[in-house]
């Protein structure tokens, strides 16, 4: 008995610093903490009604130029993952509370990542990438273009290889649904694009390889 407890010892030291390792492969790298940009405070109440804003969404692909405001970011970012409780869960649903989905946003200044715990964002680069996401001239035209990514091994290595992806994309599905509304809301037009090159958009943003994209969302004001 003595005998099998030891042996079992010597197989669980041996075998957990590779189970360990392959865990930290799967796992995103950690987000950067310089180059931080605090945003305002998203507005909790107000606007218009959940019911008027399912009424009217529709798909806008055509933008006036005018940028959103810092604070119109705010609140379309707070729509797609804000933290909403003291436990960190956030405005849209996630699969055992994994939060496997990441939301940039590209505009002329470059691109940023939101970081939801402290409600900010992370600079990423000052280069205008949009115009290399699509042809599409939504796109190209609106001022903020969110881009959805899920890191679907993370999944696959907690879910397995046919439930993983699947919570990813409804996670990234219940988020974009959150930022549509909320655009509608604020009286600004979005649409989502799905019919992109994943691996085009993640080498022109240059994001870690772990990071799928899923979704495009072009956000800006009705033309
Ligand atoms: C998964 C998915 C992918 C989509 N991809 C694109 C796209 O690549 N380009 C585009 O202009 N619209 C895209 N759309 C928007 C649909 O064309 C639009 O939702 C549909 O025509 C219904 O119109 P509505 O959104 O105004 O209700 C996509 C929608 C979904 C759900």
């Amino acid at each position: 008995m003595r005998m099998r407890f030891l042996v079992c010892l010597v197989v669980l030291a041996l075998c957990l610093p590779a189970a360990v390792a392959q865990d930290s492969s799967k796992a995103a790298p950690p987000a950067p903490t310089t180059n931080r940009i605090e945003l305002p405070p998203p507005s909790l109440s107000g606007g218009m009604s959940l019911t008027e804003a399912l009424a009217t969404r529709r798909s806008v692909r055509a933008f006036s130029p005018t940028p959103l405001s810092k604070a119109e970011l705010s609140q379309i970012l707070w729509a797609a993952q804000g933290i909403t409780d003291k436990q960190g869960h956030r405005t849209a649903p996630s699969a055992s509370a994994q939060y496997y989905v990441h939301v940039y946003a590209a505009s002329a200044e470059g691109l940023f990542e939101y970081i939801p715990s402290g409600h900010q964002l992370q600079k990423l680069s000052g280069e205008d990438l949009r115009s290399k996401f699509s042809a599409q001239p939504s796109v190209n035209h609106a001022p903020t273009v969110l881009v959805i990514a899920g890191e679907y091994e993370r999944a696959i290595s907690r879910s397995g290889p046919e439930r993983g992806p699947r919570v990813v994309l409804l996670e990234a599905g219940h988020i974009a649904e959150n930022v549509l509304l909320q655009a509608v809301a604020l009286g600004f037009g979005a649409v989502p694009v799905g019919g992109i090159e994943p691996k085009d958009v993640q080498k022109a943003a240059a994001l870690p390889s772990q990071y799928s994209v899923i979704y495009l969302i072009p956000v800006g004001h009705p033309k």
